[in-house]
């Protein structure tokens, strides 16, 4: 069983917000795995890096959503991001000021943190979203799916 474990109860009801979720999850495991088996501080800090470069990604195209549709708590739901983010660039630095250690309370406070603030602030928004008549896709999905002015296919 993995350490953080993707499960239906995690959807939020969008597919590229639960892909993105997913792979977060993914990162998430694979520092912990990478912790556990006692790899090098350049293995880990190379993981760590990923995951909050992921981690900040994923937290723009959320608010990018939430500001397509002006939802009404984008300001707190951001504080939220910001908040996690200082956290997790804290550790980041004491990282790589030697103290490898830390690496391991990326991973749990990320797994923490994720599965909590999907099921809640997440799940909150979708909600509100549908509520509001905007179904389970937000505006604005379409545009990072395919770009401006790409070209659709015919079968
Ligand atoms: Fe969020």
């Amino acid at each position: 069983m993995a350490y953080f474990e993707w499960g239906d109860d995690l959807s939020v009801g969008n597919s590229l917000i639960d892909h993105d979720h997913q792979r977060l999850i993914a990162l998430v495991n694979d520092l912990h795995t990478a912790t556990t088996q006692g790899e090098g501080r350049e293995v880990v800090g190379g993981i760590l890096t990923e995951l909050i470069t992921y981690t900040r990604a994923h937290f723009q195209r959320e608010e990018h959503h939430m500001q397509a549709v002006r939802y009404p708590k984008l300001a707190e739901h951001r504080r939220l991001h910001q908040e996690l983010l200082e956290k997790v660039l804290e550790l980041e630095t004491r990282h790589k000021a030697g103290h490898v250690t830390v690496a391991a309370q990326v991973s749990t406070l990320l797994r923490d943190w994720l599965s909590i603030h999907i099921r809640r602030a997440d799940k909150e928004f979708a909600a509100s979203s549908a509520a509001r008549g905007l179904g389970s896709t937000y505006p604005g999905e379409r545009a990072l799916v395919q770009p401006p002015g790409a070209k659709t296919r015919m079968p």
